[in-house]
């Protein structure tokens, strides 16, 4: 199954041919969720963007030696999700068995120096997106009297940081609906689970520092913290561990007989959400500015930039 294959447990080699949609499958957990899932014999949908992606994609997994179809699909635009799901229900007979909700933007950036428009794309992404897309697909749920959705949201949606306010937003946004869903469609058959990753290594650290880089170069109140975040982020990747207990998490919630309704990943996320409850707010608040690039005692500024920081 190559470099993304991992154990395909026995229960998963009697999943019969079981369809699965994945949004955002071009890279990080997304790719590793389809070829895992498309390796295990499910009927994988992967979405990428554009065809040159899709492309790519199924290379990808031709060289993994696992079959899976590509979808075209942008979360943010609501006539693509229409196509994207009809496409996936024509080929299937009405909707994919299950829906992985895993397309996902970074955004940082203090909440004073976002404008509208980054704030708007970023939740038609990470939150309207990932709605639309259970809706879409949830009356076909319905009708089989079964179905799956896993949303992958991020300890971001449980813990806030500053300059992440809107990425944080965003991702409790997802755990809300996440919580609404599973009450509402549960009854109907359509199990729901959220999954929380702390931070580990993909292709959106790239992305988040690139959108820094262009916040710098503005007047700021926030150009120290700007620029610690950013040289953190470009060099997180050799740091942060690797997407594969996400991935690991996201095929369990789907495989699993009774999924949990929360899977918290990541020693990093378990450690976060008990100080969370423990540490009085002034000092946490503290230890955060730190970590994201207020001055302070050499030994806090270690300790913050260390433990602290969001990724
Ligand atoms: N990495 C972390 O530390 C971390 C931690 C917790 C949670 N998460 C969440 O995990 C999920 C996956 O992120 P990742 O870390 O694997 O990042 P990633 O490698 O950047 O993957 C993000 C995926 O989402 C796709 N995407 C972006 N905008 C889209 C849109 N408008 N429509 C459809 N697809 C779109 C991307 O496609 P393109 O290639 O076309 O851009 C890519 O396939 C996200 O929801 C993220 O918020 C990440």
């Amino acid at each position: 199954m190559g470099a993304h294959g991992g154990r395909v447990s026995l229960l998963w080699r009697c999943v019969v041919r079981r369809s699965v949609l994945v949004t955002g499958a071009t890279s990080g957990v997304g790719l590793g969720v389809a070829l895992r899932l498309a390796g295990a014999g499910f009927d994988v949908f992967a979405t990428a963007r554009d065809e040159p992606k899709a492309e790519k994609l199924r290379a990808v997994a031709a060289e993994c030696a696992v079959g899976l179809r590509t979808v075209l699909l942008d979360v943010a635009d609501a006539d693509s999700c229409r196509r994207a799901c009809a496409e996936v229900a024509e080929a299937t007979d009405g909707g994919p068995w299950a829906l992985v909700n895993n397309a996902g933007v970074p955004l940082v950036g203090a909440v004073e120096d976002l404008e509208d428009a980054a704030v708007r794309q970023l939740l038609e992404v990470n939150v309207v997106g990932a709605a639309r897309m259970a809706r879409l697909v949830l009356p076909g749920m319905r009708e089989r009297g079964e179905g799956r959705i896993v949303n992958v949201s991020s300890l971001a949606g449980r813990i806030t940081a500053p300059g992440m306010g809107w990425y944080c937003a965003g991702k409790a946004a997802l755990g809300a609906l996440n919580d609404a869903l599973r009450m509402e469609a549960g009854p109907g058959g359509v199990r729901v689970a959220v999954v929380e990753a702390g931070a580990y290594a993909s292709a959106i650290q790239g992305r988040a520092a690139d959108g820094l880089a262009a916040l710098t170069g503005r007047q700021t109140l926030f150009g120290d913290m700007y620029r610690v975040a950013e040289a953190a982020l470009r060099e997180s990747g050799t740091r942060l561990p690797s997407a594969e207990p996400v991935v690991s998490a996201v095929c369990r919630a789907l495989v699993a007989r009774r999924p949990r309704h929360r899977y918290v990943v990541g020693r990093q996320a378990k450690a976060g959400l008990l100080a969370d409850a423990l540490v009085p707010v002034r000092v946490k608040d503290h230890f955060k500015r730190v970590a994201m690039g207020a001055p302070a005692h050499p030994l806090v500024e270690y300790a913050a930039r260390r433990w602290c920081t969001p990724w």
